[in-house]
């Protein structure tokens, strides 16, 4: 399938809203990808699809999920609004053609929404292109908009402890993998604050 044959069926699928948002963190992910040098091939159908999931409505996508035989942890149970982003997973590849070898795109789609350790280029563009899209305002967005086009790994920082905060605030549940995609961060600007302390 195209790049526009997917956005065709992107659009027949979404609520208007989701299809313009998705068209948004589209562009943006593609003003990102140039100017970090990304596969924008790969940037562009990730970014394209991270929502493609939302064709199933939140109250639905749990039983969706079971009947369609997808893994679903405590977290997601009990929050399932997370499972937009394994329904996308499983759309992607049925749906839109996507090989599901591809993990590349297959796992930005998977942690746009929570985040992770040891995400690629790819999902990271994709990751912060959603939490920045030109609609998003939030206290600390332009913060995080201006570290995305400057340093991937410190704008995700700053996305988890933005999202981590405002989560908390509404006593909702975090998931594992925002957790781990933190904290792996978290060690890694620790240390290099100890080193410079150092000398
Ligand atoms: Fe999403
Ligand atoms: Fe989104």
């Amino acid at each position: 399938m195209t790049l526009e044959e997917m956005r065709a069926l992107l659009e027949e699928s979404l609520p208007r809203k989701r299809y313009e948002h998705s068209v948004r963190v589209y562009e943006t992910a593609m003003q990102m990808a140039e100017v970090c040098n990304a596969d924008k091939n790969k940037v562009a159908i990730a970014a394209l699809l991270h929502d493609c999931g939302r064709q199933i409505p939140t109250k639905e996508s749990l039983s969706k999920a079971l009947a369609l035989g997808i893994s679903v942890d405590g977290t997601e149970a009990a929050q399932p609004i997370l499972l937009h982003a394994k329904l996308g997973v499983y759309y992607a590849i049925h749906q839109y053609g996507i090989n599901a070898e591809d993990s590349e795109v297959l796992d930005a789609i998977r942690y746009h929404s929570t985040g992770n350790a040891d995400m690629t280029e790819t999902a990271k563009i994709v990751f912060l292109a959603d939490m920045i899209e030109p609609k998003r305002d939030f206290e600390g967005v332009k913060e995080i908009r201006d570290a995305a086009f400057k340093d991937l790994d410190r704008a995700m920082f700053l996305s988890y402890k933005n999202t981590i905060d405002y989560l908390l605030e509404d006593n909702a549940l975090i998931h594992p993998d925002a957790i781990a995609g933190y904290n792996q961060l978290a060690a890694r600007y620790k240390t290099e604050k100890e080193e410079k302390k150092r000398k």
